[in-house]
C-alpha cells in the first residue's frame, strides 16, 4: 500500500512536530484538534519553529511555504477520510484513545493504518479495541520531533507485514531512521532511558552530587547533549513518572519504579520545564 495523505491526531508539542515532518517531506497532511483555539497554538508551534529554522540558516523560505502548503489543520473527523494513515499523538489514556479509534474508523477507509505515538501504551490493546487490528501499529517519535533522527516502528501481536512495510517506508521518506521494537512497555529507547533517569534521581536521593554535578558528569563525561535533570524537566517529570509506572506495571523490576522524590515532585505540580519549575527553575 503506498501513503499520500496523512492525518495526525493532537497538535500538541508531538503532534505538532509530527504533521510538520510529514507535511515537510511532501505528504498532504491533516492535523486535528478539539478547538480552534488548541489548533492555532499548535499551527503557531509549527510557524514558530520554521521561523526560527530560517533564522538560523537551517530552513528556506521555500522549505516553509512546502509545510504550510501541505499541511491543514481541522477540528473535523470527517476531514480525514482521504487518509492513508492517521497517526494518533493524544494523551496517554487507553480509553480515550480507543474512542478516538472509532471516530477515526467512522470516517477512513477500510485500507487507512492507524499507529499511535504512545510511549508506553500496549499496542496490541489498542489495536484490539478496533476493527482492523493487522493494520494498527505503533510509531514512535521523539523530542523535539523535528530534530530527532529516530522513529521507533512497534509490531504488535496483530500487526500485519503490510502495515509494518508501510510505515518503515513512511518513516523513512519523512527522513526518520526506523527501528523495529516488539510491543512491550518502553519498547527500546525508553526501556533502557527511563531506568537511567530513574536513577539520576535516586542518586540525587542518596547525595551522591548535586543536580549541576550529576547533569555535568554525564553531558560532559559521557557526550550526552543533556544531563539527566535537564532531559527530565525536558521531556516532563509527569510523563516520566507516568512511563514509569506503566513500565513497573508490566515488567515488576525495582529499576523501573518512580523514587520517592518523583512522584513528590508530581504531585508538587514541579513538572520540568513546561512547568515553569522542575529540577531546575524556570520562572525567569
Ligand atoms: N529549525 C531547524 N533546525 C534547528 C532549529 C529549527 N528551528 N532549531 C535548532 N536547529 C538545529 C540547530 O541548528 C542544530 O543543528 P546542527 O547540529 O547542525 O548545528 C541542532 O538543531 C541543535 O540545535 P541547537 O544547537 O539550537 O540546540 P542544542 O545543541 O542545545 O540541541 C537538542 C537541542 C537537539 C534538543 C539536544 O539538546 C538534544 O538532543 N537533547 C536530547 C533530547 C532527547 O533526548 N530527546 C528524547 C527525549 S525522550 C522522548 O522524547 C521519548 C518520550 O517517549 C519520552
Amino acid at each position: 500500500m503506498e501513503i499520500k495523505t496523512v492525518g495526525v491526531i493532537g497538535c500538541g508539542l508531538m503532534g505538532a512536530g509530527i504533521a510538520q515532518v510529514s507535511a515537510a517531506a511532501g505528504f498532504k497532511t491533516f492535523v486535528l484538534e478539539v478547538n480552534e483555539d488548541v489548533l492555532k497554538k499548535g499551527i503557531g508551534r509549527i510557524d514558530k519553529f520554521l521561523t526560527g529554522g530560517i533564522e538560523k540558516g537551517k530552513v528556506t523560505p521555500e522549505q516553509k511555504a512546502t509545510v504550510f502548503a501541505n499541511l491543514t489543520g481541522t477540528t473535523s473527523f470527517a476531514d480525514l477520510k482521504d487518509c492513508d494513515l492517521v497517526i494518533e499523538a493524544i494523551i496517554e489514556n487507553v480509553e480515550i484513545k480507543k474512542k478516538t479509534y472509532a471516530q477515526i474508523e467512522a470516517v477512513v477507509g477500510t485500507h487507512c493504518v492507524i499507529a499511535s505515538n504512545t510511549s508506553s501504551l500496549c499496542i496490541t490493546e489498542l489495536g484490539a479495541g478496533t476493527t482492523r487490528p493487522d493494520k494498527v501499529a505503533g510509531l514512535h517519535f521523539f523530542n523535539p520531533v523535528p530534530l530527532m533522527k529516530l522513529v521507533e516502528v512497534i509490531r504488535a501481536l496483530a500487526t500485519s507485514q503490510e502495515t509494518y512495510d508501510a510505515l518503515m517506508t513512511y518513516a523513512r521518506a519523512i527522513g526518520k531512521e526506523p527501528v523495529t521494537a516488539p510491543d512491550r512497555g518502553g519498547f527500546i529507547v525508553n526501556r533502557l532511558l527511563v531506568p537511567y533517569l530513574l536513577d539520576a534521581i535516586r542518586c540525587l536521593e542518596e547525595g551522591l552530587g548535586t543536580v549541576e554535578d550529576i547533569d555535568n558528569g554525564m553531558k560532559l563525561g559521557c557526550g550526552y547533549p543533556m544531563g539527566p535533570f535537564t532531559l527530565l524537566d525536558y521531556v516532563g517529570l509527569d510523563t516520566t513518572y507516568y512511563i514509569a509506572n506503566i513500565m513497573f506495571e508490566e515488567f515488576r523490576e525495582t529499576r523501573f519504579a518512580p523514587p520517592p522524590l518523583l512522584k513528590r515532585m508530581v504531585l508538587a505540580g514541579h513538572c520540568g520545564k513546561k512547568a515553569g519549575k522542575g529540577f531546575y527553575d524556570y520562572s525567569k
